[in-house]
């Protein structure tokens, strides 16, 4: 595998010679080389806009997309490769899925641990009369699927889980969940950001109805890819509506999935990358992955817990979590410690609240936040022993 990787290499930075990443959660870097080559390839290869014309450019393109679009669908076990929609971002595909399917009236169940691309469409379909219970969580962000069987009422149409939160890691028990919202007949839409390339997501086992997430994170793809799988029988209306390729003769939106819900043109380039980035976890396994990021996690919270300062967020047990650790560095400002992570260690991780004000508040780190070392499967144990050094040292520094 470590031949397929670019170094990422930053001789400026004093005593540790090399820049580090760990901000794999907000976006997966380095790239397997075969991402890299495809998007080169495509961008200077295939002329066309796809479906967009029946000359030879045109049907290249489409192909690069029909490839995609196959490849993926195996990934996830989804049972038709129509009812998988390429968007530009986890975002976006949240937000078509919420805003596509629920009306005025509407009863929602979710949860603190929800990103902001789920609070937030859910605050503004509020003031138009649509209901949100948000189940509280354990502080260690765990939802119960007894909690998500309580809060049905009789206008429930769907529940939105994060599989892992992106602030404490904490795994959630979708399969559960699913065989819940699948006996109450409810819709259950899942954000796989912080899962899907890492964890195993089968959508026909787990009884998952809507699956958003971001190409560019742990399925290895570039920025400007996410994915939208829509089971077949649910309607869903498109957020956008323009030209598909498809029907032009038609004044309205056409109805029929994929292109219904992707007007314009396409990122070819970027969903040609996110296919090789799921050959490249195909290739190598993804219990291979699995196996290797939970090592680094575990060596990550195993480390910052013998630091004398320092609170580690979240369950001990790296198997019940993605791979993503947070934490404080003693009482200092975590943009604090970021900026000289980055600045004196060429560590790169993410502070703040991470887009998630509701998981902060159940770790009581609102408003400042914390500190987020995120891994992915290019980090090595290296890397980690690096990061705990810095910390340390910090921390003496700040004493
Ligand atoms: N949602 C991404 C993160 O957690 C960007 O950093």
């Amino acid at each position: 595998a470590v031949k397929d990787v670019l170094p990422i290499s930053n001789p400026a930075i004093a005593g540790f010679g090399m820049s580090i990443y760990l901000d794999n959660a907000a976006t997966s870097f380095p790239k397997p080389e075969r991402v890299y080559s495809r998007v080169d390839y495509v961008l200077r290869n295939i002329s066309g806009n796809p479906g967009r014309g029946g000359h030879t450019g045109s049907i290249d393109a489409n192909r690069v997309v029909f490839d995609a679009r196959q490849r993926i669908t195996a990934f996830f076990n989804i049972p038709d490769s129509s009812r998988l929609v390429f968007t530009k971002n986890g975002t976006e595909a949240l937000n078509i899925a919420v805003k596509g399917v629920l009306n005025p009236g509407d009863h929602v169940i979710t949860t603190a641990m929800e990103h902001n691309s789920v609070a937030r469409p859910l605050e503004k379909l509020k003031k138009s009369g649509l209901k949100v219970t948000t189940l509280e969580t354990s502080r260690d962000g765990g939802i119960c699927p007894a909690d998500v069987e309580r809060a049905i009422k009789q206008n429930t149409k769907m529940v939105i889980l994060t599989h892992a939160s992106n602030v404490i890691g904490t795994l959630t028990p979708v399969e559960e969940i699913g065989a819940v919202t699948k006996k109450n007949g409810l819709l259950l839409l899942v954000d796989a950001a912080q899962t899907a390339g890492s964890i195993p997501i089968d959508v026909s086992r787990m009884n998952i109805d809507m699956l958003a997430a971001p190409g560019h994170k742990g399925l290895l793809g570039p920025q400007g890819s996410g994915i939208l799988y829509v089971r077949d029988g649910i309607n869903i209306e498109s957020l956008i509506e323009g030209g598909t390729g498809t029907d032009s003769i038609e004044e309205e939106q056409p109805l029929l999935l994929p292109e219904a819900l992707e007007s314009g043109t396409l990122n070819t380039p970027s969903i040609g990358g996110l296919a090789e980035g799921v050959g490249f976890i195909n290739e190598t396994g993804i219990e291979n992955i699995r196996k290797k990021e939970t090592e680094l996690t575990d060596m990550l919270i195993k480390g910052l817990k013998r630091i004398r300062g320092i609170s580690v967020f979240g369950s001990e047990d790296a198997n019940l979590r993605a791979g993503l650790v947070t934490h404080s560095i003693s009482d200092m400002d975590p943009a604090e410690a970021g900026y000289m992570l980055d600045k004196d260690y060429g560590i790169m991780v993410r502070t703040g609240l991470h887009c998630s004000p509701a998981a902060h508040r159940v770790l009581g780190t609102f408003p400042h936040g914390a500190v987020r070392a995120s891994v992915g499967f290019f980090n090595t144990p290296e890397d980690i022993d690096v990061y705990l050094k810095a910390v340390s040292e910090i921390i003496k520094k700040m004493a």
